[in-house]
């Protein structure tokens, strides 16, 4: 997989058969790195915004495997996308160094989030005109 560092969509093999349905996510494999950490989170309401953050190391990929809910992600550079995450064989795969919003949780929402990397609370930007600051060096030096 070609991810070249870039947010996308990505689609998973579903195996369904009259038992139910199956999603296969290999670290490597369908998911573009190795998976190091999972968390989930539930339970927010339609008018909570979480993430809020841009993080240094770490890679990720979100999947709603219940209910939906949004992630807008901005590059810092004045781009953002707004992602739908509402079928459990999709994720959005998010590189290091983007800001993340993720909203509109609906009542069911349980989001599934693998990342690349241990937890380490160093490497979180929260401050986003920090990481505008950060990115617009960055820039600089193309
Ligand atoms: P936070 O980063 O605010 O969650 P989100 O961005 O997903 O809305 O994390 C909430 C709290 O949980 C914060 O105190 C840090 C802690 N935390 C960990 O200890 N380990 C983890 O892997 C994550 C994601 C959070």
């Amino acid at each position: 997989m070609n991810v070249q560092n870039k947010t996308e969509m990505l689609e998973f093999t579903e195996r369904g058969d009259d038992r139910g349905h199956l999603v296969i996510c290999e670290g490597g494999i369908d998911i573009p790195f190795d998976i190091k950490r999972i968390f989930y989170i539930y339970g927010s309401d339609s008018e909570v915004v979480r993430g809020q953050h841009a993080n240094r190391n770490s890679e990720f990929v979100l999947i709603n495997v219940a209910g939906t809910s949004k992630v807008r992600v901005k590059d810092g550079k004045g781009n953002e996308t707004v992602y739908s995450l509402n079928r459990p064989h999709t994720g959005i795969y998010l590189p290091k160094m983007v800001w993340k919003d993720m909203y509109e949780f609906s009542e069911d929402s349980v989001l599934l989030c693998l990342a690349s990397t241990h937890y380490d609370a160093s490497e979180y930007i929260r401050d986003y005109d920090e990481f505008v600051e950060i990115m617009n060096k960055e820039g600089e030096q193309e």
